[in-house]
């Protein structure tokens, strides 16, 4: 394929707007799946997609067009709308030299319409805007031409109005993709230089790692080297994904494709690599902007002998999933574990479930907490901040966009579904880390008797302490077994207690249903209460089974 009839451009939108759907009729329309069958969001390959109906994972695919009597080579990546999975779309885009922005014709421009034609805009691609849904009865193109026109200053003429679902139009959009993107600008005579920008891990291929040529060729049997980790390899396949793998004999610079060189660990192919021959080495690629993870849960194991399991399915899928954090992380109650970083808590909540679905790994998630900076000083004396505004502009008579400056800990956790429900569905939401401010927060223990449980120990906002207090001594109260003696649950910030709870004396004796002197089945339930026991932890004389941690510390 000559350079000039490549396009690379990637599909960005709001979710929901229609971005899989308009995928699957330009797979059809180049005959790359079939248009007898019904097909809904071929591209969402994951199970977790299906299900919640929502694209994760940035997918790609290679589509054959002709036009005027010339054949193109259109290589087409969908990415994730969702705000937490942005870092999916950032990277997607780095592949690309134009982008499709559908944004819906009933509900125009939405929070992540704004930031994702931003990542577009800095990443200097050509933005093709795209008016999807005009079947719909509420449909107002004409509204939705004249906010892309005010916001992002595109003339309205430029605005390509389709439906996706039935079909309509859908052709001019492959003709903008060739008349108004460029190819992309590489050297095929050039030694290889190819950017690994997605990954995946395959239990019988090893690492099939997605990569962009920016420069050169590669063949199979050609020794690459990884600038990552200076190993040398040998490449055993490449191909294009048509949206399915399709081996081929040789990837050329303007490309993208898969290629799978044997790498055994999930640690040697870093996205945002660079691969060069063996006998050529270039200058690497610039890498990607690391990933910065907003939420952190602890993970663990259910089982503890299910510990060396559960972490090489977590590294396999961070691999697929480079933007969450890992580090090693243990808790007297849970026993060896993780911290894990994410970048919202969807992204949380997807990550444990392609945890279970793909890897079968059952965990506990305890509650995510944000990052908090500490100064030891003897005043925090500035005032908690609440949200500020910052600024504000009406994209239209009915619509108005607001920035406000808030602490991440308020609308990490429900903070979108709220607003979700008080605006009826009608506002969107979307935020950027402001960098670190100062707040009243503190400290709170939790005693059993006196002694601290440190594995309870939590930093709040200070109006928020007696609540989040009150809610743990609560669910203690529940699920602490009753002892021989009287247990006094407290909430505490320094030595003042702000929440009490009382567990009443009891004597559990295992033998009570015991009549007669039959000394073997005494023994039996004495053993059966001793193994009991090793699942204990003892706070103070407080014996605390398990389970009462994983009630108090999971999410709900
Ligand atoms: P994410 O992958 O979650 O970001 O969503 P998406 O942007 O890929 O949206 P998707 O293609 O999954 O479409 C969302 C919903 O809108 C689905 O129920 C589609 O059937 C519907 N939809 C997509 N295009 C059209 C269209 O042109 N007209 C109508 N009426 N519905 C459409």
């Amino acid at each position: 394929f000559p350079v000039e009839n490549i396009r690379n451009f990637s599909i960005i939108a709001h979710v929901d707007h229609g971005k899989s759907t308009l995928a699957d009729r330009l797979l059809e329309l180049t005959g790359a799946i079939d248009k007898t069958k019904n097909n809904k969001q071929v591209l969402d390959k994951l199970q977790v997609e299906r299900e919640r109906g929502i694209t994760v994972k940035a997918q790609t695919a290679s589509l054959f067009y002709n036009c005027e009597g010339k054949q193109y080579l259109l290589n087409l990546i969908d990415t994730p709308g969702h705000v937490d999975f942005s870092y999916e779309v950032s990277r997607s885009l780095s592949a690309c030299q134009g982008v499709l922005l559908v944004v819906d014709a009933n509900e125009g421009i939405q929070a992540q319409t704004v930031a994702n034609f931003f990542l577009a805009f800095e990443a200097q691609l050509s933005v093709i805007p795209v008016i999807n849904k005009i079947d719909l009865k509420n449909a107002d193109p004409e509204r939705v031409e004249k906010q892309i026109e005010k916001v992002f200053d595109i003339p309205s003429d430029e605005c390509i109005k389709i439906s996706a679902k039935l079909g309509t139009n859908v052709e001019s959009v492959l003709q903008a993709v060739i008349e108004r993107i460029p190819p992309p600008k590489v050297h095929r005579k050039n030694p290889l230089r190819a950017l690994v920008f997605d990954s995946t891990f395959d239990q019988y291929r090893g690492v099939i790692a997605n990569v962009a040529l920016f420069d050169g060729v590669v063949s199979k049997g050609d020794k690459i080297v990884s600038a990552h980790t200076q190993k040398t390899y040998e490449v055993n396949e490449v191909g294009i994904l048509n949206p399915n793998e399709q081996s081929t004999q040789k990837l050329y610079a303007g490309q993208v494709g898969y290629l799978i060189a044997g790498m055994k660990d999930v640690t040697e192919a870093q996205i945002g690599d660079t691969l060069h021959l063996h006998k050529h080495p270039v200058e690497p690629l610039p890498g990607f902007k690391s990933a910065k993870p907003m939420v952190f849960a602890g993970m663990y194991p259910i089982d503890q002998s299910e510990y060396n399991n559960l972490k090489s399915a977590i590294e396999k899928l961070t691999l697929n999933d480079s933007s969450v954090t890992v580090h090693r992380d243990s808790s007297l109650a849970l026993g060896a574990g993780w911290r894990l970083g994410f970048l919202g808590l969807l992204h949380m909540e997807v990550f444990n479930q392609r945890l279970e679905q793909e890897y079968n790994a059952s965990v506990i998630l305890t509650t995510p907490t944000v990052p908090y900076k500490a100064v030891l000083s003897s005043a925090k004396l500035i005032k908690a901040r609440r949200a500020v505004q910052k600024n504000m502009m009406f994209i239209d008579e009915n619509r108005v966009m607001l920035k406000y400056l808030f602490p991440l800990n308020e609308i990490v956790i429900d903070f979108y579904d709220s607003l979700k429900s008080l605006s009826s569905g009608y506002a969107s939401f979307d935020y950027e880390d402001a960098g670190y401010q100062t707040a009243e927060l503190v400290k709170m223990d939790i005693l059993l008797n006196g002694n601290i449980v440190e594995e309870l120990v939590t930093v709040v906002h200070k109006d928020k302490a007696h609540l989040v207090g009150k809610t743990i001594c609560e669910r203690l109260k529940d699920s602490l077994p009753r002892q021989l003696f009287e247990i006094a649950i407290q909430a505490a910030i320094g030595s003042k207690i702000i929440a009490r709870e009382t567990v009443k004396a009891y004597r559990k004796n295992v033998l009570a249903k015991c009549y007669g002197g039959d000394i073997t089945r005494k023994m039996k339930l004495l053993k059966r209460q001793a193994e009991g026991k090793k699942r204990l932890r003892k706070i103070g004389n407080i014996e605390v089974p398990k389970e009462a941690f994983i009630k108090v510390l999971k999410t709900q």
